[in-house]
């Protein structure tokens, strides 16, 4: 099967690190072309030292890049205290071996996009302020755009905010903007992320095991596991995974096409994404794909088998 090339942006973040880890896992699946950073879950110098950190600590040589430090026109506004002080659940990750490639993220993005053969595909797993401002910028980009496989959004309210997830709410001009590009997008948002997960015994197994990479993966979801985002303390999501592995398998997933319009304003509905979930409604294949369902079970028994590979690696 021929090697999909894939971009990952992402606020690491511990989702954002078992998303990293299964791509990293499926290396003989996706051309990891590079992986640009977001401020989000951390500052941008937090975020962009544990993208190094992780890629390191498995000894993969991918670039890095790091990207936007604050929101295009809002403040910055920190994700929450369920990714610890550093932004890994303070598990004393080593020091990176790996040197940041860029500290640019658009001409990065930009470059390494249009020096490719075949399209790429964008995997965004954190604030869209990145990918909105290279589509601004760069508007050649978007020929050379395969697919937006991003994690952001609900249609069944919020965890920032009632109404809002988290990433749209970060930086909604920047979400509408990639919205509005018209580029094929699948939106993995709340709606099926909140059932893509692991449950409280999976992560002890994990920590439990003696292996290296699962090992830090289990401690730092343990941690995880803290957060008030848990569902009754038995099953947390893996909010991030769920972009890449809709790419692996898409099979697992339900969906649907339709509009997807970004509330820009403040106060109460900032960061919402309107979806028309009217069955009887069609959209045609051009608007962006929403995933509704997750088998569960699936998800869980892939993610798990995949990262117990990379054990193999550190
Ligand atoms: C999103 O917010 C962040 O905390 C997670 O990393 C994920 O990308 C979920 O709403
Ligand atoms: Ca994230």
């Amino acid at each position: 099967m021929k090697k999909r090339n894939i971009i990952i942006d992402c606020d690491p973040g511990i989702d954002d690190t078992v998303a990293l880890s299964f791509a990293i896992a499926n290396e003989d699946k996706l051309n990891i072309l590079g992986i640009t950073t977001v401020a989000g879950n951390q500052t941008i110098e937090k975020v962009t030292l544990n993208a190094l950190r992780i890629v390191s600590y498995y000894k993969r040589n991918i670039k890095i890049a790091m990207g936007q430090g604050r929101p295009l026109i809002r403040e910055k506004s920190s994700g929450g205290s369920i990714h610890g002080e550093d932004g890994l659940g303070d598990c004393s990750l080593p020091e990176p071996a790996l040197k940041l490639y860029s500290d640019n993220a658009i001409t990065f993005l930009r470059d390494t996009i249009m020096a490719q053969d075949e399209k790429v595909t964008l995997v965004p797993v954190g604030p869209l302020t990145n990918i909105a401002l290279l589509i601004k910028v760069f508007p050649e980009v978007k020929e050379k755009i395969e697919l937006i496989s991003l994690m952001g959004g609900s249609t069944i309210g919020g965890n920032r905010t009632p109404y809002a997830e988290y990433n749209v709410w970060a930086d909604p001009e920047a979400a509408r903007i990639v919205f509005d590009s018209r580029l094929p997008i699948v939106m993995s948002g709340l709606t099926v992320t909140l059932s893509a997960g692991l449950y409280k015994d999976d992560v002890e197994i994990l920590s439990r095991g003696g292996g290296k990479a699962t090992g830090l993966l289990g401690r730092m979801l343990d941690y995880y596991f803290r957060g008030d985002h848990v569902k009754k303390g038995t099953f947390t999501p893996i909010h991030d995974a769920c972009a890449l592995m809709y790419l692996l398998y898409p099979q697992i997933f339900e969906f649907r096409h339709t509009e997807v319009l970004v509330d820009c304003s403040e106060g109460l509905n900032r960061g919402n994404t309107a979806v028309d979930m009217r069955d009887w409604v069609k959209y045609d294949t051009t608007y962006p794909k929403v995933l509704t369902k997750v088998d569960t079970e699936k998800f869980r028994e892939i993610l798990l088998n995949d990262l117990y590979k990379l054990d193999g690696m550190v």
